[in-house]
């Protein structure tokens, strides 16, 4: 997604806001560009491609001003070029925008039909004519607020002046915003960690409330103009996300951090000596909870597919999930006994978080799983599980996939024993199973090296299935997911029962089909499924648990996990399935931890 950065300070700030646009890289983007005020001049410098192309730009001709605003572009509107790259800037101001203007075409035309010309496809560049136009009458905030009523959509948004040449504006209203402190300097930026190298010290801005801040001071103001006080939280310093260590990119040491980050995670919530779960301050009285709703997108769709059936088996609460850009445009009923539960790595993704904002505004209770703490979604929830994973930097979500999983069994478990749906027994096993997980992964992860021979068949594929039942359905979407978004190849996931009403088509000779057959409820309807493909052609990839040889010698590939508790095999049957993905993107050459036209947190619709 787009990121931003802005600096107010008593010395040049170009190189920091270089440093801080690298610390959004992560997000995902196509351009990258900066504006700094020089000798009341705005020195407005852009490049289509890599942040590193804009260093290069500076190092030949610097840019010495004292205050300026940075913004790596994840298109939206106009293609990945300069002329679109950000800022957007006339003679006054220089704007930088994350979001989605809805009403920006209808707007053009009235500006154009006044005699103004616009240089690029941008939504962006509206909200610079309409300042412009504004600062002709009014003073910077007056300009801004007046610009923002004519918007519709989502924005956080830097802007400099040129007649105003200490301050800058930020506003926010949907995507997210935060303000850093410092010794005579302040900071504007999408996310805290923009901000970290320059400050732990941040506010947030929350929807329809704008900043003005300059080297010294920073104030804030509400929807309705009126001055307000915003909270300084101190973030919490997670280790070190620019260090790959011995890895060579992200993706593998967030692959291979799982055993580390579970065990981390089981460790915040479960008490081994004591065999108990330490969560306890429940929205809701968890006797009085009738129905869970489970809400997320993509990967974090998954998880809650998962958690579907722990809630099914362990309690005896009904379960509902969505997919959060459906569950937002849905004719709802809602019901105050409903605990609405959103899970998010980022906590930005925009459509999760108006899902939310939907549920605030019925006044039920809402539960955020996150990866980052000091995100919107976690702030805007009534409760909140961190799943303790540490900065995910590879697009593709691995660990944070697997701490959402363990957060919600763990959970389910919790609700199950308050309720009385399960003994004590069952609740102490359950926790025992648990703490075998992290020793499982590492050994799981051996698997490495026979995973790599696997990826070799996938480069000439036409495409590939991943088949799963139970809660190794939602495995195989994740699978096929995560080796469409790394390799760019076509992968379908289906539950291995639904074969015989239509995709048993694509099977031809040849194609790879990769079978999730935990040794449980399902396995033998599994094997069957498994032997209508053989019988059409397919080139079997076998992932199971179970000791059973298998009786057909027509299996490409075999692959055993560890045995662990049935209700917990996702978490082990998912890593040769994130293995398989990497290696088949590798020998393909494919971004691995910025694949094409991803971003890592989508903050617009
Ligand atoms: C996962 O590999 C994808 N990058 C994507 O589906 C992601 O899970 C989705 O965008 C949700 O992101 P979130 O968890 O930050 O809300």
């Amino acid at each position: 997604m787009c990121g931003i950065i802005g600096i107010a300070s008593n010395k040049p700030v170009s190189i920091n806001i270089i440093n801080s646009l690298k610390k959004l890289e992560y997000r995902g983007y196509d351009s990258a560009g900066l504006a700094t005020l020089d000798n009341n001049l705005i020195d407005e410098k852009k490049c289509s491609g890599r942040v590193d192309e804009l260093e290069k730009i500076l190092f030949k001709n610097p840019s010495n001003g004292n205050i300026g605003i940075g913004h790596v572009r994840w298109a939206t509107h106009g293609a990945p070029n300069i002329i679109n790259a950000h800022p957007h800037s006339s003679e006054e101001v220089s704007v930088v925008h994350n979001g989605i203007i809805e009403n920006s075409d209808e707007l053009k035309k009235d500006l154009e039909a006044q005699g103004f010309k616009f240089k690029s496809q941008t939504d962006t560049e509206v909200i610079t004519v309409l300042v412009t136009q504004f600062l002709k009458n009014s003073k910077p905030l007056i300009s801004v607020f007046k610009t923002l009523k004519k918007l519709k959509g989502s924005f956080a948004l830097g802007i400099i002046f040129k007649n105003f040449s200490n301050i800058i504006i930020g506003a926010r209203r949907g995507s997210p915003l935060a303000v850093g402190y410092s010794k005579e300097e302040n900071y504007l930026g999408s996310d805290s960690y923009a901000l970290k190298s320059m400050t732990n010290k941040i506010s947030y801005l929350d929807d329809g409330e704008l900043c003005i801040l300059d080297k010294d001071n920073v104030e804030f103001y509400d929807v309705n103009q009126k001055k307000i006080n915003k909270k300084i939280h101190t973030v919490s310093d997670d280790e070190n996300i620019s260090d790959k260590g011995d890895y060579k990119n992200f993706m593998s040491k967030e692959i291979f951090e799982q055993p580390a980050t579970i065990k981390k995670c089981l460790n915040e919530y479960t008490d081994s000596l004591k065999k108990d779960i330490n969560i306890y301050n429940f929205p809701i009285d968890p006797k009085k909870v009738n129905k869970i709703v489970l809400i997320g997108c993509g990967t974090a769709y998954h998880s809650c597919l998962v958690a579907k059936y722990w809630f099914e088996e362990l309690t005896s609460l009904d379960v509902d999930i969505d997919i959060a850009s459906e569950f937002r445009y849905r004719n709802l009923k809602f019901n105050s006994s409903n605990l609405y539960i959103f899970v998010s790595q980022s906590g930005e993704t925009a459509d999760t978080a108006a899902a939310l904002d939907i549920c605030k505004k019925n006044k039920v209770k809402t539960c955020s799983i996150v990866n980052v703490v000091e995100s919107t979604i976690a702030r805007n929830c009534d409760w909140v599980l961190p799943i303790h994973a540490g900065p995910e930097i590879g697009v593709a979500s691995t660990k944070a996939f697997l701490g959402q999983l363990i957060v919600l069994y763990i959970l389910a478990l919790k609700l199950a024993i308050t309720r009385e749906d399960i003994d004590k027994k069952d609740y102490n096993n359950n926790i025992k199973s648990l703490q075998k997980l992290p020793e499982a992964i590492k050994n799981t992860l051996k698997l490495e090296s026979e995973i790599q021979l696997m990826a070799k068949e996938f480069l000439d594929a036409k495409g590939s299935m991943f088949l799963g039942r139970g809660n190794s359905f939602p495995v195989a979407l994740e699978g096929a997911l995560k080796l469409k978004e790394l390799s760019y190849l076509h992968a379908e996931g289906y539950p291995a029962g639904e074969m015989k009403h239509g995709p048993l088509a694509l099977i031809e000779e040849g194609l790879p089909v990769i079978v999730i057959a935990p040794n449980d409820r399902y396995y033998e309807k599994t094997l069957s499924n498994t032997q209508e493909v053989i019988a059409r052609g397919g080139k079997i990839f076998f992932i199971t648990d179970n000791k059973k040889r298998l009786l057909s010698t027509n299996i490409r590939f075999r692959l055993r996990v560890p045995r662990v508790d049935n209700l917990l095999s996702p978490l082990l049957l998912t890593i040769p399935l994130q293995l398989l993905a990497y290696h088949v993107a590798l020998l393909k050459n494919c971004d691995i931890d910025k694949p094409r036209n991803l971003a890592k947190s989508v903050t617009v619709e």
